[in-house]
């Protein structure tokens, strides 16, 4: 099955997409995850990226195009992935379509993860990130292991103000994305995302019928 987590920063999309990775066997291919890697290892694509990030605004599509393209040649994504925080505006959307389309696959169904912008602002300021897995916590709704908590970090992007513009970027842009995939005819399953994360994977894993 391929799949896309649709839905504005901090909706839960990785949180999710880790959850249904592992129960569904597929990779999750995350476009931010890989950038904030290639960072983190100083490459000049996260030299590149950097400065977009920073600034919450969209990297551009023929940098992540890129990255999507390799992780869909590995071996573990021959049967399906699971894509968060990608494709983000219609262009991407397009582009998709058509790396699948060369590997005779299609979108089998959008999972859309809807948090209204207010809890958002809220629940970014608690997250934490574990610079060492990559794991993602919450200091109230999802509390790391004590053990760890020393050297958990903040996602620089995860100052108000930048979350304002990522949430402004997400509106103008990738929200269209919904409309787009409903009027191509792929299934898009709409779920309320200000549940707790166990109700919120139980909606999704019913709604796709696994
Ligand atoms: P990216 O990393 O994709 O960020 P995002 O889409 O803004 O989404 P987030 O990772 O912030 O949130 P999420 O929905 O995954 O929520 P999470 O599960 O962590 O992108 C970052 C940047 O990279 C972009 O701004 C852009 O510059 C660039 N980029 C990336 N992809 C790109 C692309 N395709 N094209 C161009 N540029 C691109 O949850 C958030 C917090 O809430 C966590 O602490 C979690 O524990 C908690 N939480 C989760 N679910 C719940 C729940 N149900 N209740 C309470 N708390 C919850």
């Amino acid at each position: 099955m391929d799949l896309i987590l649709l839905g504005a920063p901090g909706a839960g999309k990785g949180t999710q997409g880790a959850l249904l990775a592992e129960r569904m066997g597929v990779p999750k291919i995350a476009t931010g995850d890989m950038l904030r890697d290639a960072l983190r290892q100083g490459t000049a694509l996260g030299q590149e990226a950097r400065r977009y990030m920073d600034a919450g605004e969209l990297v551009p599509d023929s940098v992540v195009l890129g990255l999507v393209r390799e992780a869909l040649t590995k071996p573990e994504a021959r049967t399906g992935a699971i894509f968060d925080g990608y494709p983000r505006n219609v262009a991407q959307a397009e582009s998709l379509s058509g790396l699948l389309d060369e590997i005779g696959r299609r979108i089998d169904a959008i999972v859309y993860i809807d948090v209204p912008e207010e809890v958002i602002v809220r629940r970014m300021s608690g997250r934490r990130t574990d610079p060492q897995t990559g794991a993602v916590y919450h200091l109230e709704h999802a509390p790391p292991p004590a053990e760890i908590a020393e050297r958990l970090v903040q996602r620089p992007d995860d100052q108000e103000e930048t979350v304002r513009n990522r949430l402004s970027v997400y509106r103008q842009t990738t929200a269209p994305l919904v409309a787009f995939y409903e009027s191509a005819g792929v299934p898009v399953h709409r779920v309320d995302g200000t549940r707790p994360i166990e109700q919120v994977q139980g909606e999704i894993m019913e709604l796709l019928g696994q």
